[in-house]
């Protein structure tokens, strides 16, 4: 995630090619539903995340019904779409029983057309008790499972305040490999002290147990979490600019070698078996956000708007019990907004964007000086079709190949 924000001297580019995306195409319909489950067993202390830790049980039963009258007010909003992937994020969405699951996805069939190969996605902690739920996922409708396993060294992990330990973390991940068809993982890297030799060997380790997809995170400082009083405090250092790249180009290598090419900055695949949610976000499709803090975008008569719900749990269900749904913005895009938002996203990608998708949003094409400018200096390139991607060695400055063209 975090990325070196200054178009500096020209590094050198890394001896691999970014990957293409394998899993369909950008004009292919693509219609996503987010739910979000806002709680966590404790709060981790580097998470941002609207997840909240409650001590009173949660009433699983009336989320559900909550979840079942937003999905129903949105899909009003947005008739005729086909569902083609839902993801369960969070917080920690493995605390769902199976049963609230089950009932939340069936909502949405009962609410909208679903597609015959949609993906389901439930994140989840990688827990002994959580991976016992697996197989009711599984009988509730979910295909795939993202685990957060974050760290595959105990010290680490107790570091950043997980709960697990990477033994239970990698039980939990064979689990899923025997439950589920499609599974990934995540890891923090760029954690403090880890050096390049125990990232390599930790990330070698990582993809001997990945089968098709691994989410690889640089530790990003989040302001207000307790990380980031910490650092301010001088009492949590982080890898520098250069031994953060270092960890970076380690982390292409070694995915590329296995076999898991990046086709997002932090994301790796085989190809074909990219996520296709997150591909909703990247490629700029609409997306329906349900539950605390769950953002949407929707296309209505012509115009992409901008959805948020109320962040607080106990506050959203109030909101949706009394008027249906816990929307708390709701606002149309401008041109110039939603033109910046597909680029801003879809450079994240190896496959790049598609130069006159954003002539047609923006109004104007971009600049042909800045996009021969920063080819010139190899930061981005035209690989026909009349698409735009970054190179290998724009991706470590991709804030600022960004910042270039949309200026
Ligand atoms: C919303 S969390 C949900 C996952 C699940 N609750 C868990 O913790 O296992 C999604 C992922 O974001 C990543 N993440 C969260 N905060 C981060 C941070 N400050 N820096 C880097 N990665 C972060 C973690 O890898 C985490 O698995
Ligand atoms: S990282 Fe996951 S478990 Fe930890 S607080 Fe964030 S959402 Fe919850």
């Amino acid at each position: 995630m975090a990325q070196a924000d200054r178009l500096g001297e020209r590094p050198h580019p890394p001896p691999y090619p970014p990957a293409h995306t394998g899993e369909g195409r950008e004009e292919d319909p693509a219609f996503g539903v987010y739910v979000h489950w806002p709680f966590c067993r404790s709060k981790c202390p580097y998470c941002d995340f609207n997840s909240h830790v409650r001590h009173d049980l949660i009433d699983q039963p009336r989320f559900v019904r909550a979840f079942t009258a937003e999905i129903a007010a949105t899909a009003a909003r947005t008739p005729g779409r086909t569902v083609s992937t839902i993801f369960l994020g969070g917080g920690t969405p493995s605390l769902m029983e199976p049963a609230t699951v089950a009932a939340i996805l069936d909502a949405v069939a009962n609410s909208w057309h679903v597609a015959n190969d949609i993906e389901v996605t439930l994140e989840a902690n990688p827990t002994s008790v959580e991976a016992e739920r697996f197989a009711g996922y599984r009988a509730a409708g979910v295909n795939r499972v993202s685990l957060g396993v974050q760290a595959l060294d105990d010290a680490a992990l107790a570091a950043l305040g997980r709960t697990h330990t990477a033994h239970e973390a990698l039980g939990a991940v064979a689990i899923a490999r025997r439950v589920f068809q499609r599974y990934s993982f995540d890891l923090i890297y760029a954690r403090p002290g880890q050096t390049a030799a125990e990232w390599r060997t930790e990330l070698m380790s990582a993809v001997s147990h990945a089968a098709e997809h691994l989410s690889l995170y640089q530790l990003t400082i989040e302001a207000g979490t307790p990380f980031a009083a910490l650092h301010a405090a001088g009492r949590l250092t982080i890898p520098d600019a250069d031994h953060a790249r270092n960890l970076y180009d380690i982390t292409q290598e070694v995915c590329a070698d296995a076999g898991l090419p990046a086709y997002e900055v932090s994301n790796h695949a085989r190809p074909g078996a990219e996520c296709r949610h997150n591909l909703v976000y990247w490629r700029g499709h609409e997306y329906a956000g349900l539950g605390p803090g769950a953002h949407g975008r929707l296309d209505i008569d012509g115009v992409r708007r901008a959805t948020a719900t109320e962040r607080s749990p106990e506050a959203w269900i109030g909101l949706v019990e009394s008027q249906g749904h816990g929307l708390v913005t709701d606002e149309p895009l401008s041109r110039a907004e939603a033109a910046d938002e597909y680029l801003l996203m879809g450079l994240r990608l190896a496959e790049g964007i598609d130069l006159n998708r954003f002539e047609m949003l923006a109004g104007h094409p971009l600049s042909a000086e800045q996009i021969a400018y920063l080819a010139q200096h190899g930061f981005v390139e035209t690989p026909g079709a009349g698409r735009l991607r970054v190179t290998a060695a724009g991706f470590p400055v991709l804030n600022a190949v960004v910042a270039n063209l949309a200026a």
